[in-house]
């Protein structure tokens, strides 16, 4: 990476002058610096490349000012990792995206806007926004400092004709004069499509989702204008909230929809099954391995890979989904062959995955990757007022299922449930109405049908304490249950639950299934 440059790091004692000793040294020998960043104790230097006896040189001399602890070489510059993360963000968005500095030059120019335009990044980036785009409304708003909103422009040049709705915003110093623009660019032809789909039905696309608070309909909107595009989405919100729900929403809605849906659960598989699982293995690539095997991404060519509690999927596999979604390419176990995919990724996490990077626990390269359409799900407490129509809907569900006959909910059952605050969401909810319907043998739910349970782990000491009231079977129950809560909490992954308690991914699986502990850590 970085061909034609030379980058190293200085790791420095805490001395005041330092920073212009090691200047000094490099200008000494004549060298150019290109960059340099100065942190406490650390000193980063791009300069052109030059020869290996060159560099042993340079670092010998710089060995020798006192205070200078190592130096190591290194790939990017800070501010150039971030700059690259941010301009592969602007290019994986939908829209085109034009930024002019205050003498017209264009510094940022993203795929999107290749298209709209038919010219290159490298035709344009450094050249007068003027000799690209005719009449451009943003030179207008660098002068005069005004907004303009979704304005239309059409326009035919050498390279081509281009129809777009346009949005220009400023960008200001700390003294509010313009230093630049940034213009937002859609194509008018997507524009109307976007335009239709808000407008026509969802062809039952959500008929599964009840809900009709501002807050479900908000996401239901944004779940209409990203489901037509490729982009990968990423489904955020606690459990039980309803995330593969709006994820099948989406598939519904695209135009994949006709192609499969393949979901695969991260947390469920231990970790070298989620491999094969994902990529396919040849055969006899391991033992077991008997015939070819073709992987989900395989299954899911130009359809939709739905990766649900993609928080779980081990590090290693991070990478290696990273290398997918880089290169659209797969390779299965034991092949060296790269095959090509095309496949829609939909994701879904209950995690803080920002936390998991500061942690090292998720890759932030495969965050940003995984990120370019965020769709947050509400917990159900910011969104009570869907929770009678809920219950209607989980009546009416449940009916069949317990060939039961209940009619409805009392009002002071509902009531009750006004007052509570959720920590399991819709899941829970459901659960509450089943048990309920399971005691109720009147037509309508009532508040003694009512049994909420929080799921907080059982007191053993004190059960116990309810002198043999309890079998030997129920009290060594109970504390594997507290132990495995307490560990769940802890640990906050199952992988490492599961190690920590010293049993197998699949054994922590089991047990979770069997004392119905829900994802609440
Ligand atoms: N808006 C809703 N309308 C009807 N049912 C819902 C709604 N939201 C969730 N549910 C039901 O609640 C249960 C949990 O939903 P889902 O499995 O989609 O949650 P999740 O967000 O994926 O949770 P987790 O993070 O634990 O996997 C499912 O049975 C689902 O059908
Ligand atoms: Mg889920």
């Amino acid at each position: 990476m970085g061909k034609g440059y030379f980058r190293f790091e200085i790791i420095t004692k805490d001395r005041i002058g330092i920073t212009s000793e090691i200047l000094d040294k490099i200008y000494r020998l004549n060298i150019n610096i290109i960059s340099l960043e100065v942190f406490p104790k650390k000193v980063c230097v791009k300069i052109q490349d030059i020869g290996e006896k060159e560099k042993i040189s340079l670092k010998n001399s710089l060995y020798s000012i006192g205070g200078v602890v190592t130096i190591k070489d290194i790939e990017l510059l800070e501010y150039e990792k971030y700059e690259r993360k941010l301009l592969a963000i602007i290019d994986s968005v939908d829209d085109g995206i034009i930024y002019i500095n205050k003498n017209l030059k264009i510094e940022i120019f993203n795929s999107y806007c290749e298209e709209i335009f038919h010219y290159t990044k490298e035709d344009v980036l450094g050249k007068d926004v003027r000799n690209i785009i005719k009449d451009a409304p943003m030179v207008k708003l660098l002068k005069s400092g005004d907004n303009y909103d979704n304005m239309e422009v059409n326009i035919e040049s050498n390279r081509g004709k281009s129809h777009y709705l346009t949005t220009g915003r400023p960008v200001k110093d700390d003294n509010n004069n313009n230093i630049g623009a940034v213009a937002s660019i859609r194509d008018m032809k997507k524009a109307i499509e976007i335009a239709n789909v808000v407008s026509t039905t969802d062809n039952g696309a959500f008929k599964e989702i009840i809900g009709n608070s501002a807050a479900i309909e908000k996401v239901k909107g944004m779940v209409r204008a990203v489901a037509k595009s490729n982009s990968t989405v990423i489904l955020r919100g606690e459990s039980g909230t309803g995330k593969e729900l709006f994820a099948k929403a989406i598939y519904n809605l695209s135009g994949r929809r006709d192609k499969k849906f393949v979901p695969i659960n991260c947390a469920a598989l231990p970790e070298n099954l989620i491999e094969s699982e994902l990529f396919g293995y040849e055969k006899g690539s391991f033992t077991g391995a008997v015939s070819t095997k073709e992987g989900l991404f395989k299954e899911a060519h130009e359809g939709t890979l739905f990766l649900d509690e993609v928080g779980e999927l081990p590090l290693l596999l991070q990478a290696k989904l990273l290398r997918v979604l880089q290169e659209g390419t797969i390779r299965k176990i034991g092949s060296n062959k790269e095959e090509k995919v095309d496949v829609r990724i939909i994701c879904a996490t209950n995690k803080n995955l920002e936390d998991m990077i500061q942690k090292g626990e998720f890759r932030e390269d495969l965050y940003y990757r995984l990120n370019v359409i965020p769709i947050c799900i509400p917990p159900l407490r910011d969104h009570l007022e869907d929770i009678p129509i809920l219950v209607t809907h989980f009546i009416g569900k449940l009916n069949k299922k317990l060939n039961k006959n209940i009619l409805g909910a009392e009002l002071e059952f509902i009531n009750e449930l006004l007052k509570y605050n959720w920590p399991g969401n819709v899941r829970e909810l459901q659960n509450v109405i089943e048990r309920a319907m399971n005691l109720c043998t009147r037509d309508l739910l009532g508040k003694d049908h009512l049994m909420i349970d929080i799921y907080e782990p059982p007191k053993v000491i004190n059960d116990i304490d309810k002198e043999g009231e309890l079998t030997l079977k129920e009290v060594v129950d109970m504390a594997e249950k507290e132990a495995i809560i307490k560990s769940l909490k802890k640990n906050k992954t199952f992988r490492k639950t599961a190690k920590a308690l010293g049993v197998s991914h699949t054994t922590i699986m089991n047990k979770l299934n069997k004392y119905g502990i829900k994802r609440k850590v």
